[in-house]
């Protein structure tokens, strides 16, 4: 994400990212950082998995930051704020937000003004400039909590519009269609996305809650990856729903980034790793980590193009995630793991009609 003052545009170095910078040094904070650099890197492993996004790279686990603006946290901003630096400290440099991620249907764009106000207030040592910020646009919140979609491309813009204000920024770099809009034919959301691309709003599209097939339109009318096109996908992907592991290969195939969201089943199911799936909880104890730092490094096993994003609303929590990837399964756990049977269970189960093709 470029942000307005020129400490924060993202250098030329990570857009072009080589094979071979599949980790990066996480640089300590405080006056003396740079003399401890030999250091940290020594006793915490200093180096973070790196994975490609388009012509972009970020850290193979980023932050998902939804649940930093539920009802609960509304009255906890300093912690939330403290939740997002945590990241930002620890090395993490992929922050997903969206503009309805708000505590009501009048408060939208609140966690995109969050994460722009934790960019803002950021004194410690991390290069903002390597920070990707991603948003999402496509579903509407109005009066009574009515929920809807809306991907016109007067609607997608007005939305767009309202990111750009929220997140302080004059261009966002990773635009997220987020879910379908059931009156439209999906060809026709996609050229929506494509104009606010032509229009100078959006760097690069990505899509979210897709079906193989719209992913194919999408890839026909935009390109792929490689292409500037379509350059991620965020689909719900954990142990409890693996309904998507068709267009997860597709995005394989085109070295599209896949983001699972709800990767550790939800916020309010994420502690039930454990008990819904022991064998998450068996390999846990085998490689002396937690449920969840399991259940992010199969993710991550699965497929060299995942970037899951956990939520989180502490910063303990963060320490837990960064630690997630260094974690090595075997390959004999990796194929415990793959084999548990999903719940098949969404964590927010698609409401409406899936929309005509074309
Ligand atoms: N595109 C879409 O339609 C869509 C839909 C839903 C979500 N999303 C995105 O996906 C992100 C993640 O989904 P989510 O937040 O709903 O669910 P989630 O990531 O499955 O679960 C979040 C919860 O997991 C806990 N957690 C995270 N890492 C942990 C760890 N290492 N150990 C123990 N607990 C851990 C957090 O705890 P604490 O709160 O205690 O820190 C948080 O409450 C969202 O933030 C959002 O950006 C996208």
């Amino acid at each position: 994400m470029e942000t307005k003052s020129p400490t924060s545009l993202r250098g030329v170095h990570s857009r072009v990212f080589s094979e071979f910078a599949r980790y990066r040094v996480v640089l300590p904070n405080g006056p003396f950082a740079a003399i401890f650099v030999p250091l940290r890197i020594f006793y915490s492993g200093g180096m973070i998995l790196q994975r490609r996004i388009g012509d972009l790279s970020a850290t193979a686990v980023g932050l998902g930051c939804m649940p930093l603006s539920n009802g609960r946290m509304v009255d906890h901003r300093e912690q939330a704020l403290q939740t997002i630096h945590a990241a930002l400290d620890q090395g993490i440099t992929l922050l997903d937000t969206a503009n309805i991620y708000a505590p009501s249907w009048n408060a939208i764009g609140h966690n995109e003004a969050l994460v722009a106000e934790a960019l803002r207030t950021y004194t410690g040592h991390a290069p903002l400039t390597d920070v990707l910020v991603t948003t999402k646009g496509g579903i509407t919140r109005s009066e009574g909590e009515q929920w809807g979609r809306d991907s016109s491309p007067q609607a997608l813009r007005r939305a767009c519009e309202d990111s750009l204000r929220a997140l302080d920024v004059s261009c966002i770099d990773l635009y997220q269609h987020h879910r379908h809009d059931p009156a439209m034919t999906y060809i026709d959301q996609v050229r929506a996305l494509q104009l606010l691309k032509d229009e100078g709003l959006v760097r690069r599209i990505g899509l979210s809650n897709v079906t193989e097939a719209e992913l194919d339109l999408a890839i026909g009318e935009l390109g792929s990856a490689s292409d500037g096109g379509v350059i991620s996908v965020q689909n719900e992907l954990s142990p409890r729903y693996r309904a998507d592991l068709d267009v997860l290969a597709r995005c394989e195939r085109e070295g599209i980034a896949f983001l699972p969201w709800s990767p550790l089943g939800g916020a309010t199911h994420a502690k039930d790793v454990a008990p819904r799936f022991a064998a998450f909880a068996d390999v846990a104890d085998a490689v002396g980590a937690t449920p969840q730092e399991v259940t992010l490094a199969w993710l991550l096993r699965m497929s060299s193009v995942m970037i899951p994003i956990p939520g989180a609303t502490r910063p303990e929590t963060i320490t837990s995630i960064v630690r997630s990837m260094t974690l090595e399964l075997t390959d004999e756990q990796f194929a415990t793991l793959q084999a548990t049977p999903p719940e098949h269970t969404s964590m927010y189960p698609e409401d409406q009609p899936r929309s005509p093709l074309r």
